[in-house]
């Protein structure tokens, strides 16, 4: 591969770097363009530029690879647990058993919180979606812990932000959801693991024994390993641009929960359940939807279909899709749902519309269906996908942070009114 391209403009020609990363991807490095020409390059929604250099997680889209840290999401699914990838993830190597075991300790110290975030989960009406109030009380942390504001805290102080992120958000979660159930909130227990606590504090009543399904447990925890990191997506981008200006984890977390919400992103597995419902009250006709989705003049998306990098599968959705027939199996459910999921994906794989698009199952395609069977509701759905994220924003965030990369501010071209003297009210 050659070291620099070259760009003519205007018979000038410019020599650009080229840059390889450790998998052989190359780009070219345009961070002196403007300097040297006066212009910019435009790529509106970022389909084919390159924000960052990350040692977090590679993707190759076309082949259908996604690997934390080096290690492939099959081994990772199989064999580790979600904690443990939450630490690979951030810290950049999977602990010892010391390490992890000190790293379990203090996520368990910060389970709690402060009891006056009752008062602002009491504030939301019964209705409200569970995204918005997570995504102000992530933001309400940065009150009851404003030393996380101060920018040049210690590495020290940082990991004790970590470490109260990761410790809270399940609480957080849990204690929203009885909210809106309308029973009483179920404190965290420390002798329980992370992902048993959680079902405990979201599904069961205080006082009585809640009998944890090893399947359910076992179905959570991959599902959060799955959901842990994908690069540069929409609410990792905006958490690392908005920890560009300084802002603190915390009001950089909040962010991305908000840009995952959106139904092209995090939102989208609570919209591939509600278009399943539909489909199946509708009669289950899945041609006549298979239909729409190719109609331009409709706005009908296949949701849980297509991604700006997948070509090929979703690894995470192969491996939902086995484990949704595994899971629904062993708890004896039967999901009128997921056989129309499959008839759908088997219907769209063969359309030359799908296939010519490169249009394959996303990880949110299969992901609802075991939520729906595990119990959890709809709307719950992108705030599962929250807990299983934040240790991918954290360890974004943080190597943004580690790497002093400038505050991000992208330029543009103005398409719009040419110098113009103002003309007073009276005279227009
Ligand atoms: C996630 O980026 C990540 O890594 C995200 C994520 C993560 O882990 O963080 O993987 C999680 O967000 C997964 C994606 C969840 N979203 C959905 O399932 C929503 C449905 N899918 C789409 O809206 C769409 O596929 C996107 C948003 C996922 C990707 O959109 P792109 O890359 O901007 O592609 P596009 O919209 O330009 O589509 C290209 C063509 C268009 O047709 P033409 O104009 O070429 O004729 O494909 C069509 C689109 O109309 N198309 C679809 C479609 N997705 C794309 N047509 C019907 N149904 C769909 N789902």
């Amino acid at each position: 591969m050659s070291k620099y391209a070259e760009l003519i403009i205007d018979g000038k020609t410019y020599q650009l770097p080229i840059i390889e990363g450790s998998e052989g991807e190359v780009a070219v490095d345009i961070s002196k363009l403007r300097a040297e020409s006066k212009v910019i390059t435009l790529d509106i929604g970022y389909k084919n530029t390159g924000s960052t250099k990350s040692e977090i997680t590679f993707l190759d889209g076309e082949k259908g690879i996604l690997r934390y840290r080096g290690y492939p999401i099959e081994q990772l699914a199989e064999q580790s647990t979600f904690l443990e990838v939450a630490y690979l993830l951030i810290y950049g190597a999977l602990p010892s058993k010391s390490e992890f075991d000190q790293f379990n300790s203090d996520i368990k110290k910060n389970w709690l919180i402060h009891e006056d975030v009752k008062k602002i989960i009491d504030g939301f009406p019964s209705n409200a979606h569970p995204m918005g109030i997570l995504s102000s009380l992530a933001t309400s942390l940065t009150a009851f812990f404003p030393e996380s504001l101060d920018p040049n805290r210690s590495w020290d102080k940082v990991n004790l932000t970590i470490h109260r992120l990761i410790g809270k958000i399940p609480t957080l979660v849990a204690m929203s959801f009885n909210k809106q159930r309308g029973v009483p909130f179920n404190y965290p227990n420390n002798s329980m693991d992370y992902v048993p606590n959680f079902l405990k504090m979201m599904f069961g009543i205080p006082s009585e024994e809640y009998e944890l399904d090893p399947v359910i447990v076992n179905a959570m925890d991959k599902i959060f390993i799955l959901h842990a990191d994908h690069e540069q997506n929409c609410s990792t981008s905006t958490v690392r641009f908005v920890g560009s200006s300084q802002a603190s984890l915390y009001a950089s977390i909040a962010a991305g929960i908000n840009a995952l919400w959106g139904p092209l992103h995090g939102g989208a597995n609570q919209a591939v359940i509600e278009m399943l419902e539909n489909i199946e009250n509708d009669g289950g006709d899945v041609s006549k939807y298979i239909e729409k989705a190719k109609d331009k003049n409709d706005p009908f998306r296949l949701m849980g279909f297509g991604h700006r990098v997948y070509k090929n599968f979703d690894p995470r959705a192969k491996i939902l899709k086995k484990r949704a027939d595994q899971i629904l199996d062993k708890m004896g459910v039967d999901s009128p749902i997921l056989d129309i999921a499959k008839k759908l994906e088997e219907v769209a794989l063969k359309d030359d519309y799908f296939v010519e698009r490169k249009l394959y199952p996303n990880v949110d395609f299969y992901s609802g269906i075991i939520m729906n069977a595990i119990g959890i509701p709809t709307q719950m759905f992108p705030v599962m996908f929250t807990i299983g994220r934040l240790p991918g924003w954290i360890a974004q965030w943080k190597e943004m942070r580690e790497n002093k990369e400038p505050i991000g501010r992208p330029r543009q071209i103005y398409t719009g009114a040419n110098e113009r003297d103002y003309i007073p009210l009276e005279k227009r």
